[in-house]
C-alpha cells in the first residue's frame, strides 16, 4: 500500500482537532517540560485512565519543576503508591537530580535517552510533545495503525524494520507534537485491536486493512 503522507497528516490533523481526548497533561498550563516528562513516565506502563488521578495528585503537590526539584524520594514513592512499576518513581528521582543541573528549554532527544528509565519511545515522545522534534514515536497502538494501513504482515521477518520505515515516512517535519498524539488517540479510540471502527476512521480511504475489509464485506453481502 502506497500512502501519500501529506494527505495522511492532514486528515489526522483535522480529526485530532475535533476528537482529541481531554487529558490533564494536554491543558495549556501543562505544556512545559516537567508536566510532559512526568506524564510520559507515568504512561510508560500504566493506562491513561489510571494515570489521570496520579498525575493530578503530583501536580497538586508539586505544581512545577522548581517545587519538584526539592522532592524527596520517599515523598515521590508515597504518592506513586498503587500505580505499580515503582522503578519508575526511583528513576524519576534519579533523573531529577540530573535535570536540576541543565537548561530544560534546550533539552534534546539525545540528552533524554541518557536519563535512567528513558528509552527510545519515551525520549521520542517527550521531545516530540515538548518541542516538536521530529522523532518517530512508535508504541503498540501506533504499530497496529501502521501495520494495518500499509498491510505489513506481523509474521514477516522484517516486520519491525518495515514498520519503522513507514512510521518515519509518515512523521511530519512540523507539528509532530499534535501528530504523535493524534496517532495515540486514533489507536485508542478508533483503530482498536479488536473490532476497529473503520467506518469512523479519518484515514480509512488510505488504509489497506479498511479497504480490504470493505471489499470482503461487500462480497459477503452479495452472497447472502
Ligand atoms: N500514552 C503515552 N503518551 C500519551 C499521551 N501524551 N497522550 C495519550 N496517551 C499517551
Amino acid at each position: 500500500m502506497n500512502i501519500k503522507k501529506d494527505i495522511w497528516q492532514t486528515k489526522l490533523r483535522i480529526w485530532y482537532s475535533k476528537n482529541k481526548r481531554n487529558l490533564p497533561w494536554r491543558r495549556k498550563s501543562d505544556q512545559n517540560f516537567y508536566s510532559i516528562w512526568l506524564s510520559e513516565v507515568m504512561l510508560q506502563q500504566t493506562m491513561v485512565k489510571t494515570v489521570i488521578p496520579y498525575y493530578l495528585k503530583f501536580k497538586n503537590k508539586w505544581p512545577n519543576f522548581k517545587s519538584f526539584s526539592n522532592a524527596e524520594l520517599d515523598e515521590i514513592l508515597l504518592l506513586w503508591q498503587g500505580m505499580g512499576y515503582y522503578q519508575r518513581a526511583q528513576n524519576l528521582f534519579k533523573s531529577l537530580q540530573i535535570l536540576k543541573r541543565i537548561n530544560l528549554n534546550k533539552i534534546t532527544y539525545e540528552k533524554l535517552i541518557t536519563l535512567p528509565g528513558i528509552g527510545n519511545y519515551s525520549a521520542a515522545s517527550i521531545s516530540a510533545i515538548f518541542n516538536n522534534q521530529n522523532h518517530v514515536v512508535v508504541d503498540v497502538n501506533i504499530k497496529r495503525i501502521i501495520s494495518r494501513a500499509f498491510g505489513i504482515d506481523k509474521q514477516s521477518k522484517n516486520f519491525l524494520k518495515d514498520l519503522k520505515i513507514k512510521a518515519q515516512y509518515l512523521t511530519p517535519k512540523k507539528d509532530n507534537k499534535n501528530y504523535c498524539q493524534s496517532m495515540m488517540d486514533l489507536g485508542s479510540l478508533v483503530c482498536k485491536s479488536k473490532n476497529p471502527l473503520c467506518n469512523i476512521c479519518p484515514v480509512c480511504d488510505l488504509c489497506d486493512f479498511a479497504i480490504s475489509s470493505k471489499k470482503e464485506n461487500a462480497v459477503k453481502k452479495k452472497k447472502r
